[in-house]
């Protein structure tokens, strides 16, 4: 199996290389800066790194031109992002952007840019990384994330109608809270709230697993995750009252306790 992941360079990105590889696949990475991944010594051991940059329409391009015929991926795995945690009237228009373009408007084009080759050939599957939870799950403090997630969890299961039959799918896939080092500044919120994070490799692991039974969606986070999700989803005052009223308390005072400032 020949794999592709975007974002080798961030924490659960490596970690679902590191363990696509132990499962045999050749793994290509895609990362924003190919000279900094190498630095890292994390350029040992990918077949190839190419250069893709989310917020860049014409990086996608290049890379899927460039990943053609023999280096065509079976799999692609997408497990960029980036978040903003505080309140609306902080987000800065650059922020707002920068929160599209990598967790919504960048996937879109990174499926548009392979799925020509992918249907031509009849196969192929890309796993884009959401947020926490369903892709649904509206935490206050995180509107513009969420409202990006959401957005790739519904595009997701659009293409999945639209590819009905070909042959080529697409899995939205969701972390539980991992031990990364972009989160780690988060998880003395997230111990406070009772939720114990889990290692990188953990992550790697579920998403090679969903990969390899072909699912569609992925949530981790045990069942209490998908069924307050699916609680959320049909009767989200009851999810106030059951959760999210006590996490904004707690991600308000948090995020100003930590300087961030929720604000208000
Ligand atoms: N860790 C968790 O607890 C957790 C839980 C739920 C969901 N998630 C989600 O899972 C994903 C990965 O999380 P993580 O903890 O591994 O974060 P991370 O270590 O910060 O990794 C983020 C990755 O995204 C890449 N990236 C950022 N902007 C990009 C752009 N414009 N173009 C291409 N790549 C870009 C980063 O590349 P550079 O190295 O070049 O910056 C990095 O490889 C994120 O979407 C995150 O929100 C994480």
């Amino acid at each position: 199996v020949r794999a592709l992941v975007v974002g080798a360079s961030g924490g659960l990105g490596l970690a679902v290389a590191e363990v696509l590889r132990e499962r045999g696949a050749e793994v290509a990475a895609a990362v924003r800066d190919p000279a900094r991944l190498r630095l890292r010594g994390r350029g040992l051991g990918f077949a190839r790194v190419v250069r893709m940059d989310l917020a860049d329409p014409g990086s996608i391009e290049a890379a899927a031109a460039e990943l053609r015929g023999d280096a065509l991926p079976d799999i692609i795995v997408n497990a960029t992002g980036v978040d903003a945690r505080k309140s609306l009237a902080e987000h800065t228009l650059e922020e707002i952007d920068r929160v599209l373009d990598v967790d919504l408007r960048g996937p879109i084009l990174l499926t548009k840019a392979f799925l020509p080759a992918f249907l031509a050939r009849g196969s192929g599957t890309i796993m884009h990384f959401g947020g926490f939870a369903d892709g649904r799950l509206a935490f206050p403090f995180y509107s513009a994330d969420v409202a990006a997630r959401a957005g790739l969890r519904s595009f997701v299961e659009s293409m999945n109608r639209e590819l009905a039959g070909t042959g080529v799918s697409l899995c939205f896939f969701s972390p539980a809270v991992a031990d990364t080092e972009a989160e780690r500044p988060f998880m003395p919120l997230w111990k406070g709230l009772g939720i114990r994070p889990v290692a990188p490799e953990a992550v790697g692991r579920a998403a090679a697993a969903a990969l390899a039974e072909g699912e569609r969606v992925h949530i981790m986070g045990g069942f209490s995750t998908r069924l307050f999700a699916a609680i959320n989803a049909v009767w989200p005052g009851l999810a106030d009252r059951l959760l999210l009223d006590g996490y904004g308390k707690a991600l308000r005072s948090f995020l100003a306790i930590a300087g961030t400032g929720a604000g208000h």
